[in-house]
């Protein structure tokens, strides 16, 4: 894996937003795995200024987004579809019907769950995977537990990341309390992963995700088997890393 280290979250976001367009370039007709949360916002503002400068076109890219909250329809101002329109759709050319998100309001969640599964697998999987990090080193939605789901699932969240999520939201009641979310095995077949990580919050869930053990306890640690994982984080994201490794240049590969 490979850590970039950023100056801050503007400088995260930059080149975040540069290595993505490098992709949609190389692969105009690519399948990018999109994520939500506050952590790519800027690398999303980012692909919207290259493409209104005109050097970006999504015309013929598809993509699938890791995760949903289950029981938020897409025009909900907090489901992940009405995130991803709001911060990125539509801004850029991208045809919509090429996206896709899990859908938050199925009537029957399992299957909904092996529809995306197949979704992923007739795309023939994807070219670059980005993800955030949560508090507790959760990617998608794939909380802390004991073992690595593999397909797309629903899960229960946990109380810190309802929590943390509370903030979107006008009261900690109205979080929900499950979500689908793509499985680990999903994630791994990526055939690039980029991870951002912003801030001090996720300096320990980053630290343990590059060298703790690999563990469904802190679920990006797994990302250590992926073999071709770029971590772009910010100073205050790298501090634990600095302090406990003594690494002190701007690129780590190991
Ligand atoms: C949510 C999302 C994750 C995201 C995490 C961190 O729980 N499901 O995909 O990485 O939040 O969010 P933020 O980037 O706002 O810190």
């Amino acid at each position: 894996m490979k850590i970039y280290a950023a100056k801050d979250y503007n400088d995260m976001s930059r080149k975040a937003g540069n290595l993505i367009a490098a992709q949609v370039t190389m692969k105009p007709d690519g399948v990018l795995g999109l994520a939500t949360g506050s952590t790519p916002v800027g690398a999303y503002k980012e692909l919207i200024a290259k493409y209104e400068a005109g050097d970006l076109d999504f015309s013929r890219i598809r993509s699938v987004n890791l995760d949903e909250y289950k029981g938020l329809s897409g025009d909900h101002d907090q489901s992940y579809r009405y995130f991803m329109n709001h911060n990125l759709f539509d801004h850029v050319n991208i045809n919509k019907e090429e996206t896709n998100v899990p859908g938050g309001l199925a009537e029957d969640p399992e299957a909904e769950c092996e529809r995306y599964n197949r979704v992923i697998q007739e795309l023939g999987g994807i070219d670059l995977q980005l993800l955030g990090i949560g508090n507790n080193g959760h990617i998608g939605f794939n909380e802390p537990c004991d073992v690595f789901e593999k397909g797309t699932h629903v899960v229960t969240l946990t109380e810190e990341t309802r929590q943390s999520n509370a903030r979107f939201f006008s009261s900690i009641d109205e979080v929900p309390t499950h979500a689908l979310t793509m499985g680990i095995g999903n994630i791994m077949s990526a055939r690039k992963v980029l991870l951002l990580a912003s801030g001090e919050g996720k300096a320990k869930a980053l630290y343990e995700s590059c060298f703790g053990p690999i563990t469904p306890n802190v679920p990006a640690s797994v990302l250590q088997l992926h073999s071709d994982v770029v971590i772009i984080a910010d100073e205050a994201a790298l501090s634990l890393i600095r302090e406990k490794t003594q690494w002190e240049d701007s690129v780590y590969d190991n």
